[in-house]
């Protein structure tokens, strides 16, 4: 397994492309299965899970072709381009090997169902963070017409005909149910209400890519959003919207190692709540004509107050960096985690390099401490290894981060983004396998 080694201290300096959002581009390729035209995506993230959703598709029958990282004109890195075609699926099962490597799989459910009246998923199982359910899915699609049993692990659903418009209130919001039901309202016949429906801008990004293929949807960003279902969908060419979790991560380390970079590709307004927070800390960020720039205003990080919430809300995927951040505050901060049960596994890593954290519950309490001290350490989940990272190039020292594959799951080219930008850290590599998918 790969590890990655830092030596911290040196404050970041210079500019970060920031990728396509992973949490944006999964459920964009699961919507080719909506269509037996071609979905055209750009700004393509080239991610571990990226892959995976790849390789999913790839065996229901969908035909893929990546290229390779496109540049702009000022040379600026575009991503990738990746084209779908779902005009010859020819396998409705999504398996659990698959699945339960990215829980995001479970989001072929809604398009299968809806393209195909039936589809056979597994359930994707816990994940380090929660039990994360899916009963928001399935009860949604039920009330859509769907008949669904749960059988040797796996999600058997069907439905006559066609799927049929209704009129859904989600108990908690869900982002991924969202997304799920947004897909599969597009093709349902009648009209769709979805009430405390997500409003992320990854599920934005997933309706207006729906609205580009013929989708009729109204109320995108809002928490009720009207789905008028059509015969069907056509192709279309879409660009991902940029990684706000990605840019948060690199402001925290921007900000820890007393650093002024720009994050480039990368805009303000869905940035509001982590940007708020930063400035509260004392990290000012301001908008450049190609991004954001994140610079200390203070001489040492505030404390702050963070309580995670749906957006526009604070979010849970900012939480273990931030905690990283105060960490080394002059002050206590206390971080409330209202959205999973279990994400606090990067507090005892923390605390390896001299972190004060104590967990009560869904709350934690940090006293700033003068410095961290680098250790050796384990990453546990993807955003837990990414504070992991933000936490050794400000400590003192040497860390060498474990398990790493985390990582790869979410950030692209991490180690290269940062030594850019004067990080020492190298990736100490096992016998490393490319990332690859067998194009159908
Ligand atoms: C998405 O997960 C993201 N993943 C997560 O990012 C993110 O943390 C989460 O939304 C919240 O913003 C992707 O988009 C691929 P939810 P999702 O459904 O859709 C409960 C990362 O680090 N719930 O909004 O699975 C659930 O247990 C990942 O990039 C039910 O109870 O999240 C959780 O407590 C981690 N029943 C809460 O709702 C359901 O049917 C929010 O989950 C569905 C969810």
């Amino acid at each position: 397994m790969d590890k990655i080694r830092i030596i911290g201290g040196t404050p970041l300096v210079g500019s970060i492309p920031i990728s396509g959002a992973k949490n944006a581009a999964l459920p964009l390729m699961a919507a080719c299965l909506l269509t037996d035209e071609t979905l055209t995506l750009s700004n393509m993230p080239y991610l571990a899970d990226i892959i995976t959703m790849a390789n999913l598709l790839a065996q229901h029958g969908v035909h893929l072709s990546m290229s390779d990282q496109t540049r702009g004109p000022n040379g600026l890195s575009l991503g990738r381009i990746l084209s779908l075609n779902a005009a010859n699926v020819n396998n409705l099962t999504a398996p659990y090997d698959l699945v339960r490597t990215m829980r995001a799989s479970v989001l072929v459910l809604g398009p299968l169902l809806a393209r195909y009246g039936a589809a056979r998923v597994s359930l994707p199982g816990g994940c380090a963070i929660g039990t994360r359910p899916i009963d928001l899915h399935l009860k949604a699609l039920e009330q859509m017409g769907a008949e669904i049993e749960l059988v040797d692990g796996y999600i058997h659903a069907k439905v006559e005909n066609r799927l049929k418009g209704a009129d859904i209130t989600f108990e908690k919001v869900s982002v991924g149910a969202t997304e799920n039901i947004l897909m599969a309202a597009a093709l349902a016949e009648g009209t769709t209400t979805l009430r405390n429906a997500a409003r992320e801008p990854e599920v934005c990004d997933l309706a207006y890519c729906l609205q580009a293929m013929g989708a009729k949807i109204s109320g995108i960003g809002c928490d009720e959003i009207i789905i008028e279902g059509v015969p069907a969908l056509h192709g279309c060419q879409y660009s991902v919207v940029p990684d706000r979790i990605e840019a948060g991560s690199f402001a925290a380390a921007a900000a820890i190692t007393g650093g002024d970079v720009e994050l480039i590709g990368i805009t303000m307004d869905i940035m509001q709540s982590v940007a708020e927070k930063f400035e509260e800390a004392g990290v000012s960020i301001t908008e450049t004509p190609r991004g954001l720039r994140v610079r200390r205003s203070a001489e040492r990080i505030r404390g702050v107050d963070i309580m995670t919430q749906p957006y526009p809300g604070f979010p849970t995927d900012m939480q273990a960096q931030m905690m990283a951040l105060l960490s080394v505050a002059e002050d206590a901060s206390m971080v409330t985690e209202t959205i999973f049960e279990n994400r606090y596994m990067h507090v005892p890593e923390l605390m390896r390099m001299n972190a004060k954290i104590i967990v009560h519950g869904s709350s934690a309490m940090i006293r700033g401490v003068p410095e961290l001290k680098g250790a050796e350490v384990m990453a546990t989940d993807l955003r837990a290894s990414v504070s992991l990272v933000i936490a050794a190039l400000a400590a003192v020292g040497e860390t060498v981060i474990h398990r790493v594959y985390h990582l790869d799951r979410g950030y692209e080219r991490l180690e290269e983004k940062l030594v850019r930008c004067g990080a020492q850290i190298e990736r100490i590599t096992s016998a490393k396998q490319p990332l690859r998918f067998e194009a159908a």
